[in-house]
């Protein structure tokens, strides 16, 4: 089709944003754009540079993103004066997840990856996940969704993830980190996590991938 589509999808870590972006992003052609990891990376960059945000800030300035398929999952490309880099486990640490929320208050921060994601909203059909994506990134996104579960069942997801990848990290200390991000999400001044007046919210607690899937779909279908 030649009719833009524009996707947008919030909610809070773990509520399976990623997982059904990706899905999403094969069956209707679209280019999958992960928010979170250009905040991760600019976590990764206050952990790399003695936690001065002015540096951070100034390298973010002058950084180009771009997403890159690598077979079923996708790496965050920066191209930073001159020089390519690809970046994926490095962004996910527990390290990064426990600062990245902090780091994602900052008002230079935000301006900066917000504008940059407009961007490339305004050019491509696109499927974009983040907190503030339906509220502030693209407002006039044809579906918007807005997806939540327990704190509980969103720790024990992301749980399963670290120990596949051979992380070791108790229950506890993910479900502290996730409650605690949420809280630091939901409550910032500058675009906090919030659903969308006319965002389609749907809670994944005890539903399947493809049960999710299928329900967006629906609504997809409904409008495009
Ligand atoms: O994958 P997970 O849900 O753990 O987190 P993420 O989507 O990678 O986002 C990491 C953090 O970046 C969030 O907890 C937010 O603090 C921040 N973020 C944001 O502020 N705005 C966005 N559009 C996306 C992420
Ligand atoms: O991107 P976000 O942090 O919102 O979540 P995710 O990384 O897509 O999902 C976290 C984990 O939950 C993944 O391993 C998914 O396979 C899993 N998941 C699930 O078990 N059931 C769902 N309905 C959605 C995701």
């Amino acid at each position: 089709s030649v009719k833009k589509l524009r996707i947008a999808i919030d909610g809070p870590a773990g509520s399976g944003k990623s997982t059904i972006a990706k899905i999403l992003a094969k069956l209707y052609n679209l280019i999958y754009i992960d928010t979170g990891a250009m905040y991760r990376y600019a976590a990764y960059l206050y952990l790399k540079n003695n936690q001065n945000l002015d540096i951070v800030i100034n390298m973010l300035k002058e950084s180009e993103f771009n997403f890159v398929k690598d077979g079923e999952t996708q790496k965050l490309k920066v191209d930073f004066h001159g020089e390519s880099k690809l970046y994926d486990d490095e962004l996910r640490t527990v390290d990064v997840s426990k600062i990245v929320s902090k780091v994602a208050k900052n008002k230079d921060i935000r301006i900066i990856l917000t504008e940059k994601q407009k961007e490339i909203a305004k050019n491509n059909s696109v499927i974009m996940d983040g907190r503030d994506i339906g509220t502030v990134v693209i407002p006039e996104a044809e579906v918007k969704v807005f997806l939540s579960a327990t704190p509980e069942e969103r720790a024990k997801r992301r749980l399963k993830d670290y120990e596949t990848k051979g992380i070791k990290i108790s229950y506890e200390e993910v479900l502290e980190d996730i409650k605690k991000r949420d809280e630091e999400d939901v409550n910032r001044d500058i675009a906090p996590l919030k659903k969308a007046d006319d965002a389609y919210e749907l809670d994944t607690t005890g539903l399947s991938i493809d049960d999710v899937v299928r329900r967006i779909k629906e609504l997809i279908d409904k409008v495009y």
